[in-house]
């Protein structure tokens, strides 16, 4: 995949890491359409602004039916707060399946006909080592990126005959406010080093991109993967 001159399109590109992708696409040369729930929260010159609730179905056909040139999906939007499974509140775990594997999985639907039109190009759905793991306070993010790995390995072997490239981010802790807002309410310190920058990760993602990687990795992620052959473990881990 090559990202200069491509065609991309970033959900929750308004703040955090969705931001920082809007940003490094650009200054790697690609068009950028910018979506967000808020459209006139996006704050970077250049790009294309849209409206975009990824779990509203009108909205995305609008965005499909306006961003026809796009050969790059960005599935960036999460919604980071279901709390526990048992405990937490139902309607929560429910927004947080709804946005993280079923917007996710509108978008891929409303988009793989156009990537097919414009020559196959690439999915990447930002995943989590939390779908390796165990999140006490937040099962129910856990649990739901479990499942979109699953949408993702899946929709790569569906797409492969249209020659579209389906990629996952795997990424440990991110350094956003939404990280930063978890830790504080739940009283957990990081380690040195186990927080990455959202333009570093950013960087790591687009490179694996121009290197057709299925999976992309940080090093939290990473040793999420490789502890899959064990017993389940708790996150975060080694912080
Ligand atoms: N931060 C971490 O430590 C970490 C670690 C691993 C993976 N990740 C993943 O990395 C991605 C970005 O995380 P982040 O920390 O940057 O999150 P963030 O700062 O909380 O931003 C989340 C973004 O998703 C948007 N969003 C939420 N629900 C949406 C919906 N229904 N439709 C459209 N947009 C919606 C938010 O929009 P609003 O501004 O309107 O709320 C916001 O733009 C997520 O997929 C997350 O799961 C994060």
């Amino acid at each position: 995949m090559h990202i200069h001159g491509a065609t991309a399109l970033v959900t929750g590109a308004n703040r955090g890491l969705g931001r920082s992708f809007a940003l490094e696409l650009l200054r790697r040369g690609a068009t950028v359409y910018a979506t967000a729930r808020r459209p006139e929260l996006v704050d970077i010159p250049g790009v294309r602004p849209l409206r975009l609730d990824i779990t509203d179905a009108a909205q995305v056909d609008a965005v499909a039916a306006a961003a026809g040139d796009v050969d790059l999906l960005i599935n960036n939007a999460a919604d980071t707060n279901g709390g526990n499974l048992i405990t937490g509140d139902l309607r929560a775990i429910r927004s947080v399946m709804d946005t993280n594997f079923h917007g996710t999985l509108a978008m891929i639907r409303a988009f793989a006909p156009i990537l097919a039109r414009n020559g196959g190009g690439a999915i990447l759905n930002v995943l989590s080592a939390a779908a390796w793991t165990t999140v006490d306070g937040n099962a129910a993010y856990a649990a739901s990126k479990s499942a979109e790995w699953g949408l993702t390995n899946n929709v790569r072997m569906e797409l492969a005959a249209q020659g579209t490239l389906v990629s996952a981010l795997i990424p440990g802790l991110i350094g956003t406010q939404t990280l930063f807002d978890f830790a504080e309410q739940h009283g957990i310190e990081f380690g040195e080093g186990a927080v990455i920058d959202p333009a570093d990760l950013v960087t790591v993602a687009l490179d694996g991109l121009e290197a057709d990687e299925v999976e992309i990795f940080d090093s939290l992620g990473r040793t999420a993967k490789q502890a899959l052959s064990g017993p389940p473990i708790s996150f975060p881990f080694a912080v």
